[in-house]
């Protein structure tokens, strides 16, 4: 297994912002299993005010799950400041508790934060019907599809309460109809309920349609090659004229490095 490089200090003083988060020349390396410096972000500035919608596009292996998980304070960069709001992440992959009802993982943060069992399950369960899983509240993992488990772990992800979330590839596993009904409803559910979010996807029109800001990373190291500002009224279908152009500008950033971006 590659470790982490460990061996120098860090510089970092983790420090709230807000409710929003910044980032300034971060740099993230780690040692392979031979030893050899592996350097997965370098010098990355960025920054999203409380209740903004920040986007990170780029190549695969560009870093931007490191990247997340440095927001989280679940790794502290070896250059620069990370400074950020209590935050939670949605990992990439899923990572349902098998054991459990979708509706027990779904209220997990809850029970976490000392609801007792009934009242957290019923508080969860409550938001099925908006995920399009109702009747699904007691099933297991292994009887929900892909999409159905990413559901219930964004479902699990808002419930923690926390003001800043970190969504990787939320809707990645999702079919299109699927995934644009989780846009809309993502949009929707910020409007009501204002989070600041950290957002990665390899899809540059859901960037571009949920975020305040796109910002596109260059292939490893990561750094921040091009940010575009989404200042578009809102709700943003994809057929906008201004939604279409930024696409392309994101994409024209990508350059084609990215084989999962381009065809996005
Ligand atoms: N704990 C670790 N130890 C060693 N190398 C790591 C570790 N975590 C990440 N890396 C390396 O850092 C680089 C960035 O990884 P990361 O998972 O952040 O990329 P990513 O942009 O999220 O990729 P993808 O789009 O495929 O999810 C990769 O080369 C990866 O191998
Ligand atoms: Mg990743």
């Amino acid at each position: 297994m590659p470790t982490q490089l460990q061996s120098r200090p860090r510089p970092s003083q983790r420090r709230s912002e807000g409710d929003g988060i910044a980032l300034q020349g971060v740099g993230r390396a780690f040692r392979d299993r031979r030893g050899a410096l592996l350097r997965a972000l370098s010098g990355v500035s960025l920054h999203a005010a409380p209740g903004e919608l920040l986007a990170v596009v780029g190549p695969s292996g560009c870093g931007k799950s490191t990247l997340l998980e440095l927001i989280c304070g679940l790794q502290s960069p070896d250059e620069g400041s990370v400074a950020c709001a209590p935050a939670v992440l949605m990992p990439q992959r899923d990572l349902l508790l098998p054991w459990l009802s979708a509706a027990d993982n779904a209220a997990l943060a809850l029970r976490v934060a000392g609801l007792p069992r009934g009242r957290a399950r019923a508080r969860a369960a409550a938001l099925f019907a908006e995920m399009g899983l109702d009747g699904f509240q007691g099933a297991h993992p292994s009887e929900l599809s892909g999409g159905m488990r990413q559901r219930v772990a964004f479902l699990r992800t808002l419930l923690s309460g926390k003001r800043v979330l970190c969504l990787d590839e939320p809707f990645g596993a999702l079919d299109a109809i699927t995934r644009a009904e989780m846009q809309e409803w993502l949009a929707s559910a910020l409007q009501r309920e204002p989070r600041t979010v950290a957002l990665v996807t390899h899809d540059v029109e859901e960037a571009v349609v949920l975020a305040d800001r796109v910002a596109v990373l260059s292939p490893r190291p990561g750094r921040v090659i091009e940010e575009l500002e989404v200042a578009l009224p809102r709700p943003r279908a994809r057929t906008d004229a201004a939604v279409i152009g930024l696409r392309g500008r994101a994409l024209r950033a990508l350059g084609g490095t990215s084989s999962t971006a381009a065809a996005a």
